[in-house]
């Protein structure tokens, strides 16, 4: 975990814990999290969705303590819920009402005049790319409409923070692109801090600089994204011609690591000698070695690395995406 220099936190937790009846939800979450694009990430049932709903005030931590803007999750959650814009997993919208009438009924909802609400129904709608379409009913959008009237339900009070679960959920390559634009946006130029939840790297990837990977409850990961490659080892790739599986008991028996697929071998690097005793292995075996370099992982790498060493069963993040969703939410 880094220092805690630098800005104020925007949400600080100590020791947060959610259980839902006997099932432990939440286990022993410390926070800070600095102005930003932070992502959430973790599998299916890891308890993003809990911690949004802990942090917003909506359900009651069992034990622990936290703040959000400094109001104290566990008695100013109306406070909280009014200051920042929350995009919530699963649809909330009205299908008999047309755009503008929903994202000012929202901002009326936070308390804004009738007036100011209906200017800002327009002016977010346009935002989020619906101005074409705010003067029809919602049960005529499409799922990417759909989750960008979400975000203008969230956005039209001008909140500082945004807290949204699962934007990219269901959304074709250009809705989805389209969110993530409008993520980035809201952070660079709106100079706002997002903290988004997925499943999918590459959506935390290019709107993030910071992450927090929730496994089982727990965080196991909290950190800017340009220093992750520090929490795994590092690995050495080589291609091999002939013999894999022999190259591979080689390997094992000198007592390195090693993760096949195919001919294709990670060895984890144990120092600089790590590559002569590839080479020796490969000999050895009777193998060629057709190339060798150090391995420079992706976020997704990283994030299948660490799973792994925590023991969970996830093949990829594609995995990730296609359980689906069972509901059984607790609302305010
Ligand atoms: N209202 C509830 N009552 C009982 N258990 C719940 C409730 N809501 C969530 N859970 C359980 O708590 C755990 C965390 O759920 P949560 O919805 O926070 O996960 P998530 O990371 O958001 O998952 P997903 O990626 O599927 O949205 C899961 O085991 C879930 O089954
Ligand atoms: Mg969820």
């Amino acid at each position: 975990m880094d220092s805690a220099s630098g800005p104020e936190p925007v949400i600080t937790s100590r020791n947060l814990r959610k259980m839902y009846g006997p099932h432990l939800a939440l286990d022993n979450i410390n926070l800070d999290i600095p102005p930003g694009a932070i992502g959430i990430l973790g599998p299916n049932g890891a308890g993003k969705s809990t911690l949004f709903k802990c942090l917003l005030g909506l359900i009651t931590t069992t034990s622990g303590e936290g703040t959000v803007l400094g109001y104290d999750i566990r008695t100013e959650g109306d406070k909280i819920r009014s200051k920042i814009g929350y995009m919530p997993e699963y649809d909330a919208l009205d299908p008999g009402l047309t755009g503008v009438d929903q994202v000012r009924y929202s901002g009326e909802l936070l308390g804004m005049n009738p007036a100011h609400a209906t200017r800002r129904a327009h002016e977010v709608l346009q935002y989020v790319g619906l101005k074409d379409q705010r003067y029809r009913k919602i049960e005529t959008y499409s799922t990417g409409m759909k989750q960008a009237a979400k975000l203008a339900c969230a956005l039209v009070h001008d909140p500082d923070l945004l807290i949204c679960d699962e934007p990219t959920n269901g959304l074709d390559q250009r809705a989805r692109e389209f969110m993530l634009q409008t993520l980035k946006k809201t952070v660079s130029e709106g100079n706002r801090t997002v903290l988004m939840s997925s499943h999918v790297m590459d959506d935390v990837q290019d709107v993030c600089d910071r992450i927090v990977m929730i496994h089982q409850g727990k965080i196991v990961v909290q950190r800017r994204i340009d220093d992750l490659a520090d929490q795994v080892e590092r690995e050495i790739e080589i291609s091999v011609w002939g013999g894999a599986s022999k190259m591979q008991e080689e390997l094992e028996s000198r007592g390195l690591v090693v993760r096949r697929m195919g001919r294709v071998m990670r060895v984890i690097r144990v120092d600089d000698s790590t590559t002569t005793e590839i080479i020796n292995a490969a000999s050895n075996a009777e193998v060629q070695v057709r190339q060798m370099q150090e391995y420079d992982p992706d976020l997704e790498d990283i994030f299948l690395l660490i799973m792994d060493k925590l023991g969970a069963e996830v093949k990829g993040t594609s995995d990730l995406m296609t359980e689906a969703h069972t509901g059984g939410e607790e609302t305010a």
